[in-house]
C-alpha cells in the first residue's frame, strides 16, 4: 500500500511497491543507454536483464534519470499508480508533461521568488507562463486522480479486492480538492530535492571508496545475494547506511535553510527582531562549520554513530541539523526520503562498485534548491559475489 510509506519509518518495499516494480522490469527492455539506470537498480537473475559488460560508464542524462525513477515512485503515493516513465512505455505523455512541468517550475520560481521581479506589478510575459504550466499541472493532476478513481471503480465492481486506505484515498474522502493539492505538492516538493539526494549519496561514496567498501560489508550481511529483496525486516539493521545519508545531507545540503516569518518581536542574539520579519535560518552554512562539525570538509558517517570502542557518540547539537526543516511545518515527505534512498543507495552498492573519475569541487549550484552543476557520469562495475 502506498500510504505505508509515509507514516511508517521502515516498512520499505510493500507487497504492492515489489510486485509493481516487478511488472515494470518484466520482459526485454528496450535498447539506448537511458534505461540503464533501472537495469542498474533492479539488477534481476533474469540473464535478459543483465548487461554484457561488467562496466557501464552511465550516459550524460543519468540525473534525468534519477528524477524519472524518484518521480515515478512519488507518483505511486500521489496518484496511487504507475507513471509510465520508467522501464517499457517510459514516455507516458501526460506523465512526461507533468515530469517537465514541475521541474520548469522550479526554474520560474527562482526567477521570481528569489530574484527581484517585476511580476508582482504587472503581469509579464513569464509570469503568464508560469500560470500556464501550474494550470497544465493541476489538470494533469485532476485527470489522473480522476484515472485512478475509474479504475479502482471497475475493478471493484469486478468484485476485486482493492486497497482503500492509500493517501490519495484517504484524502478523497477527506476533500477532493484537497487531495489534488496534496498530490501536486508531493510532486512538487520531492522530486528534485529527492534526486539531487540520491545522486549527492552516490558521489560521497564515489569520491571516498573506503566508505564505500565499509557500507558494503554492512549490507553483504543484509542481501546476502544480489536479487535479494528488502523488507521492513531486513532494513531495520543498517546503521551504517543511515549513517551515509545522513552525513551525504550534511556534505551537500539540499536547500539554503528554514525560513519563517516572526509572528511577534523576539530578540535573537541581542538583536531585535520586529514582528512580521522573515528569518532564514541558513543551515547550510552551519552544516559546514568546524565548529559545530569537526573536520567539516570530510565525509564522515562515523560522526552519526557511537564510537566503537568507548560506546559514546559524537555530541552534535540536533539544531545545527534541520534538513527537513522543523516543527509543524517540516517536511512530510521526510518518511519517504527514507524509504527511496535507502533501498536505492542499498541495492546499488551491494551490486556495483561507483566510481566517480572527473572533477567534482563544485558539483552542486544553488537555486531553489541545490541543482546539479555537472554532469552525474558514475562508473559503475559488477560486484562479483
Ligand atoms: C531530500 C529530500 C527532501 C528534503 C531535503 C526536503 C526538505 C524540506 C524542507 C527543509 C522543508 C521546509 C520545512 C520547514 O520549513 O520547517 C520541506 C517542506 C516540505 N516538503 Fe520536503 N524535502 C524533501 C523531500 C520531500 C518529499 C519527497 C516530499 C513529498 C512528499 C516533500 C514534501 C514537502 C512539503 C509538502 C513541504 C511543505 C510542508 C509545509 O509547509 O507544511 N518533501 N521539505
Amino acid at each position: 500500500m502506498a500510504v505505508m510509506y509515509v507514516g511508517s519509518r521502515y516498512k520499505t518495499e510493500p507487497q504492492q511497491h515489489v510486485s509493481w516494480r516487478q511488472e515494470q522490469n518484466a520482459g526485454e527492455w528496450e535498447s539506448g543507454d537511458s534505461i540503464l539506470f533501472h537495469r542498474l537498480l533492479n539488477t534481476s537473475p533474469s540473464p535478459s536483464l543483465r548487461l554484457n559488460s561488467t562496466r557501464h560508464w552511465v550516459p550524460n542524462v543519468f540525473m534525468e534519470e534519477i528524477s524519472r525513477l524518484v518521480f515515478e515512485s512519488l507518483g505511486l503515493v500521489a496518484f496511487d499508480r504507475p507513471m509510465g516513465l520508467i522501464s517499457r512505455n517510459r514516455d507516458n505523455p501526460d506523465a512526461l508533461t507533468l515530469f517537465q512541468n514541475t521541474k520548469e517550475t522550479f526554474r520560474y520560481a527562482f526567477e521570481w521568488d528569489i530574484k527581484p521581479s517585476m511580476w508582482k506589478f504587472i503581469s509579464t510575459p513569464t509570469f503568464r507562463k508560469m500560470m500556464r504550466l501550474l494550470d497544465d499541472i493541476l489538470m494533469l493532476s485532476q485527470k489522473m486522480i480522476k484515472d485512478t478513481e475509474d479504475s479502482l471503480k471497475k475493478r471493484r465492481q469486478a468484485g476485486e479486492e482493492v486497497n482503500r486506505n492509500s493517501m490519495l484515498q484517504r484524502m478523497l474522502k477527506v476533500d477532493p480538492k484537497l487531495a489534488v493539492i496534496m498530490s501536486m505538492d508531493v510532486l512538487l516538493a520531492g522530486v528534485d530535492a529527492t534526486s539531487n539526494l540520491l545522486s549527492a549519496v552516490l558521489l560521497c561514496l564515489a569520491k571516498n571508496p573506503e566508505k564505500q567498501a565499509k557500507l558494503r560489508e554492512e549490507l553483504m550481511k543484509i542481501m546476502p545475494t544480489k536479487d535479494t529483496l528488502l523488507n521492513d525486516e531486513t532494513m531495520k539493521d543498517m546503521p551504517y547506511l543511515r549513517a551515509v545519508i545522513k552525513e551525504a545531507l550534511r556534505y551537500y545540503p539540499n536547500g539554503l535553510g528554514t525560513l519563517r516569518t516572526c509572528p511577534a518581536d523576539i530578540t535573537l542574539s541581542g538583536y531585535h527582531v520586529p514582528k512580521g520579519s522573515h528569518v532564514a535560518l541558513g543551515f547550510n552554512v552551519i552544516l559546514r562549520d568546524n565548529e559545530y562539525y569537526p573536520q567539516a570538509d570530510k565525509f564522515l558517517p562515523e560522526r552519526w554513530l557511537r564510537d566503537p570502542q568507548t560506546g559514546k557518540k559524537t555530541p552534535i547539537c540536533a539544531f545545527s541539523y534541520l534538513p527537513f526543516g522543523f516543527g509543524p511545518r517540516m517536511c512530510i515527505g521526510r518518511r519517504l526520503v527514507d524509504l527511496e534512498i535507502e533501498t536505492s543507495v542499498a541495492k546499488l552498492i551491494r551490486n556495483f562498485q561507483v566510481e566517480f573519475n572527473y572533477d567534482a569541487s563544485r558539483p552542486y549550484k544553488t537555486f531553489v534548491f541545490m541543482e546539479p552543476a555537472i554532469p552525474f557520469r558514475f562508473k559503475f562495475t559488477d560486484i562479483d559475489q
